[in-house]
């Protein structure tokens, strides 16, 4: 028997799929549209619709089903996707990493590339092809129980960073088969949804989601991101999942995707069960075809609806050869149908969280951390710590906390509780057994407390946590929040520690022993109590499975923290939003007591040295139209020891025709200093970076007046200015 076309891996992705889709019927056509949870029935749903893709399955499970699917009708290979989201998180012992929040605060697009790659080949022995990453959301409401998925609120950083998670994934050519597809998700708006309740709906602008929410996903597609994920929730009362300008005219039409979308779990069926925008799900479905999507991730209902649909002429047939024709062509790339990808299992162990993928979780926390205060005690500097600190008391709930400390999308979290798996023990270094190794090599003595747990109300154990911190020569107090006040359907109506850790802190604080806090928590939480009261304070977000020992390296001064903000902090939540990129013209400037400054901004974290900025000039100061800007930069390092300074660049059109935000970050560079080294630091920005978007969504450039930002934060106080003008 001769061999058909498709087979024949000497064709193009694009020949073969021409070929397969002629010898398909229309039912085969859209059980290639169907994404099925593998953990039930799997096998039966390949055998009865010949579903393409399984979620929530790893291992032999993929295996057995792939060989089932190869036997099955044409042998269409099945793909396979996981919410890999900073490390393959469900899979026992693999390399978790920061959360993206906290790997945002790096600003190392390096860092990022190097986790999506550890990531993509830690999957690839466990038989996953496909990674439900990198989110893409923007975040300005800080109640929103998902922000620390996000890069945090800039659009910018959000972009670079996406994109290098997007390398990583997918490596140099998909075809490859060290490479996964990455998948830019939600799309589009999702963070942005009233009041911070997730998937409600989003009071978006086409203006306003052109200026801050695409841009990231915009970069995504320059970047080659093969899948795209619909969001939730309704823009303006239409329902992402149905949005035929979002899904085809905006992301494939003028920014020229070729790759395929998949909804969100059940967004079809939700549009109906939930949005009570179709009277059935049978209702909803073609609509959510012809708007653009490709898979439909479990909606049980859809290939029956789709089918029906089909016959009575509501969903029109090339809508579903469309979708098929996408599917397969990703299938085609990969070399599903040749090489395909049968998971060496027997590798797994040896991979799987090596060696050598465990030094960039060391590097990520390391760079991700970011010192929020530093007050001196006796004239010197609270953090280093000090020769002379020869007894430490370590207390509070997160620290000693596995779970916390690797975050979301890990065991442990909403998606999947503790009973599907769980890290080994040994695989986590908590800030406890940091403290205590590090410690140990200079026989200071160690003691620890939990102290309080973060919910419920036991205040029981404050009074020998207490006792404790009296006892020693510092106090290093680990607070934050709970996997339960975290991720989907977790929203937060405060924002503050509660009671119990409030309650630890303040009876340390009255032993008069200095205090240090650590926080590891998923988001910005409102903290101007610490921010006042504590010696100093380092952030550290989620930080994945070696925080515990890059926070003994900070504190001990073996490495200086080099993290700045991606995200601002509020005093408190009344303020909300904070984000930087602020409209200006508010009256008063104040919400009764609290002003328009966020207790932390954007751009913003110390070290252990400090940085001068001086000379800062452009080439020109009067920029002819559509010529690039190129502007200098002088940057010192003015301390005693090495440091890395994140220059930043922000950009101000002075008068605009429609309002925009008074600073828009535009670049940045991390440099390295040694004491008393400078820098010239050089920026070229394009006409693109000084344009706005106009009233019907193309970028506009407005001759006059500009400002150039140049330093080590958004802070006004901490930049340096120069004006220009654009001819
Ligand atoms: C729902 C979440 O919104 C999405 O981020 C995730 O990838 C899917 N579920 C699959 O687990």
């Amino acid at each position: 028997m001769t061999r058909p076309p498709y087979l024949d891996p000497e064709l193009s992705p694009q020949a073969r799929t021409d070929d397969l889709i002629r010898r398909m019927s229309v039912e085969q056509q859209i059980g290639q549209m169907v994404q099925a949870d593998g953990r039930y029935d799997a096998v039966a749903q390949v055998e009865a619709q010949r579903v393409g893709s399984f979620l929530h399955i790893l291992g032999d499970s993929t295996v057995e089903l792939q060989k089932l699917a190869e036997r099955t009708g044409l042998g269409i290979p099945l793909i396979f996707g996981i919410d890999a989201i900073h490390g393959h998180g469900f899979w026992p012992g693999a390399a978790v990493f920061p959360t993206q929040l906290a790997l945002s605060c790096s600003w190392a697009p390096e860092l990022v590339e190097t986790m999506g790659r550890v990531t993509a080949k830690e999957m690839l022995c466990t038989g996953l092809h496909w990674t439900f990453s990198p989110v893409l959301c923007l975040t300005r409401d800080l109640r929103w129980g998902r922000v620390g998925e996000t890069f945090g609120e800039d659009p910018h950083l959000l972009g670079v960073l996406g994109q290098a998670a997007i390398r990583g994934y997918q490596g140099d050519d998909v075809s490859l088969p060290d490479s996964v597809l990455a998948c830019a998700k939600h799309f589009a708006g999702y963070s942005e949804t009233v009041g911070g309740k997730d998937a409600t709906e989003a009071e978006l602008s086409e203006r306003k989601l052109r200026t801050y929410f695409l841009p990231p996903f915009h970069e995504a597609v320059k970047a080659g991101c093969r899948t795209f994920m619909t969001a939730y929730q309704c823009i303006d009362g239409v329902a992402c999942a149905a949005n035929h300008w979002l899904l085809t005219e905006l992301l494939r039409d003028e920014w020229g995707f070729d790759g395929f979308v998949v909804t969100d779990w059940d967004n079809v069926g939700r549009a109906h069960k939930m949005q009570g925008l179709y009277p059935s799900v049978d209702a909803a479905v073609p609509d959510c075809v012809h708007a653009g999507n490709d898979m439909i991730m479990v909606t049980p209902e859809f290939f029956e609806a789709a089918l029906a649909n089909v016959a009575n002429g509501r969903l029109d047939k090339a809508d579903v050869e469309l979708a098929a024709r996408r599917l397969l062509h990703a299938k085609f790339a990969l070399g599903l149908f040749d090489h395909k990808r049968y998971p060496p299992l027997e590798r797994a162990a040896d991979v799987v969280g090596c060696t050598a993928h465990r030094q960039p979780l060391l590097d990520a926390a390391l760079q991700s951390a970011v010192l929020l205060e530093n007050r001196h005690v006796d004239g010197e500097p609270t953090l280093p710590l000090r020769p002379s600190v020869r007894r430490i008391a370590v207390l509070g709930p997160n620290a000693d906390d596995t779970l916390a400390q690797l975050g979301d999308w890990s065991f442990g979290s909403g998606q999947a509780g503790l009973k599907t798996g769980s890290h080994p023990r040994s695989s986590v270094v908590t800030v406890r057994d940091g403290i205590e190794s590090r410690a140990a090599r200079e026989g200071i003595a160690v003691d620890y407390a939990q102290g309080v747990t973060i919910l419920g109300n036991d205040t029981s154990g404050v009074a020998h946590a207490a006792a404790l911190a009296a006892n020693a020569d510092v106090a290093i107090v680990v607070v934050g929040d709970t996997l339960e006040q975290v991720g989907e359907e977790c929203d937060r109506s405060d924002l503050e520690l509660g009671p119990n850790q409030q309650a630890l802190l303040e009876a340390v604080k009255a032993t008069g022993t200095p205090l240090v806090v650590l926080l590891i928590n998923s988001k910005p939480l409102c903290i101007p109590w610490i921010a006042e009261n504590a010696d100093a304070v380092l952030e550290l977000f989620n930080p994945g499975m070696r925080g515990g020992e890059a926070a003994a390296a900070l504190l001990f001064g073996d490495s200086a923290p080099s993290g700045r903000l991606s995200i601002s902090f509020a005093k408190h939540l009344g303020q909300l939003p904070v984000h930087y990129q602020r409209i200006p013209g508010w009256h008063g400037s104040k919400h009764g007591h609290y002003d328009d400054e966020p207790l932390y901004t954007f751009g913003y974290g110390l070290t252990y040295t400090t940085f001068e900025y001086s000379d800062l000039r452009l080439e020109q100061t009067r920029v002819p139209r559509g010529r690039d800007v190129r502007a200098e930069v002088t940057v010192r390092n003015s301390g005693q020891v090495a440091g890395v300074e994140v220059v930043q660049v922000y950009v101000n059109d002075v008068y605009t025709s429609l309002s925009t935000p008074s600073k828009t970050l535009r670049g940045f560079e991390r440099v390295s200093l040694a004491p008393g080294e400078s820098r010239r630091v050089t920026f070229t920005l394009s006409a693109e970076a000084l344009s706005f978007v106009g009233r019907d969504g193309t970028l506009v450039l407005e001759p006059g007046e500009f400002e150039l930002m140049v330093g080590s934060s958004s802070r006004d106080q901490d930049l340096k200015r120069v004006r220009f003008e654009l001819t």
